[in-house]
């Protein structure tokens, strides 16, 4: 069976949508495997989104991922990297489907980065990297 890394960003956490974000992936029939609250150094955020270095968003990204606490979750099912992500809605929360948890809860702040609430792993390999990293 596939697991993926899902994450409560700061916004989520700080809105207090933890709940009501883990009901929509337990709904979904989505297994926790593991769960823990994670206040992540820079570094550790760094490697997460080292992808996404030297782009207009990276330092914001960072700035706001250091803001709170974060929810991290492994999550495991068939197609489970595939299934979170739709059940995420697309990157951006202002357009993001409604239904889905960025289109339901999430909107343009008029901020440098978009707080989308959640993270889910695009890929296999994204996915066992990212547990890595957050389960180590
Ligand atoms: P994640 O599940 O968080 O990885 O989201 P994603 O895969 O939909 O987006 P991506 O990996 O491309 O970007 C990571 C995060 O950077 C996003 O979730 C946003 O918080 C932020 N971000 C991505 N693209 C943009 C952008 O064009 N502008 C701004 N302001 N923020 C962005
Ligand atoms: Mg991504």
């Amino acid at each position: 069976t596939e697991e993926t890394l899902v994450l409560v960003k700061p916004d989520g956490v700080a809105r207090g949508l933890t709940g009501a974000i883990l009901a929509r992936i337990e709904a979904k029939g989505y297994a926790l495997v593991d769960i823990r609250l994670v206040e992540p150094d820079r570094e550790r955020l760094a490697q997460h989104y080292a992808e996404h270095e030297g782009k207009p968003f990276y330092e914001p990204l960072l700035e706001f991922m250091l803001s709170g606490p974060s929810v991290a979750i492994r999550l495991a099912g068939n197609r489970v990297i595939e299934g979170f992500r739709s059940l995420a809605g697309t990157t951006d929360p202002t357009t993001a489907a409604p239904g889905t948890i960025r289109g339901d809860f999430g909107r343009d702040w008029g901020l440098k980065v978009q707080q989308n609430l959640v993270h889910g792993s695009d890929s296999v390999e994204s996915a066992e990297r990212e547990l890595a990293i957050w389960f180590a």
